[in-house]
């Protein structure tokens, strides 16, 4: 059984609420995501509780704050078990360098752009994640979360690449407008792929038939 590189994304208030789709999906994809709805409700029991699970946990806080801050979050973050968290990266290079030369080992920094998927592709989105991308690039993080359009470009820069905003064919895209398919996505570069409500409504179909 080859396990797909998707990150569920855990959004409610509850984890209870995802016991059967955790039961489904166990060793069918690589990881779940937990957000600030999950975060700001359970808490950090919530990540541990996944943890003692057996799942890879990526604890999408997207930080922006003051460097000191940062860093002592990211530092918390690792202890609680996470695998993999957001810093903004208009947090600046210094916030993202005490973040990357503080962490636990087992941690991985991802910068977030401020150019969400919730927002049009547009050359200006594509103007702002660069800039973006540029100074997470200079600081050494170990990747970034990139919209489907900039996934081809981003490449270039950086080895680890995780993209939300991923849509079956003929799916709703919901409060989405930068979209892509999960077939596209990796060819054109995401090492994994960030997926909600798309894969919650078609689990059958994303276990058994989406190749990837
Ligand atoms: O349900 P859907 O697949 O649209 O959920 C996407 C998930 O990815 C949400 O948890 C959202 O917070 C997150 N995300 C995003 N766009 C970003 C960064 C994170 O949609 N740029």
């Amino acid at each position: 059984m080859s396990v797909k590189p998707i990150f569920f994304a855990l959004d409610s208030k509850k984890l209870s609420d995802f016991d059967v789709e955790l039961k489904m999906l166990k060793g069918h994809i690589y990881g779940v995501k937990v957000g600030l709805e999950l975060f700001t409700s359970e808490g950090p029991s919530a990540v541990e509780e996944l943890k003692k699970d057996g799942w890879n946990v990526f604890l999408d806080l997207k930080l922006h704050d003051i460097p000191n801050t940062v860093q002592a979050a990211t530092v918390n973050a690792g202890n609680i078990g996470a695998d993999f968290l957001t810093i903004h990266i208009a947090s600046g290079k210094e916030a993202l360098d005490a973040a990357q030369e503080n962490k636990a080992k087992n941690i991985k920094i991802l910068g977030v752009s401020s150019a969400l998927t919730s927002k049009a592709s547009t050359p200006t989105t594509s103007d702002e994640v660069l800039k973006d991308f540029l100074i997470a690039k200079e600081s050494k993080i170990d990747g970034v979360i990139c919209p489907p359009s900039e996934i081809v470009s981003t490449k270039k820069l950086f080895n680890l690449i995780v993209t939300p905003g991923i849509r079956l064919e003929n799916d709703d895209i919901d409060d989405q407008k930068n979209t892509t398919t999960p077939e596209l996505a990796i060819q054109s570069g995401a090492d994994y792929l960030v997926m909600g409500r798309s894969l919650r409504n078609n689990i059958e179909y994303v276990i058994k038939e989406l190749k990837l």
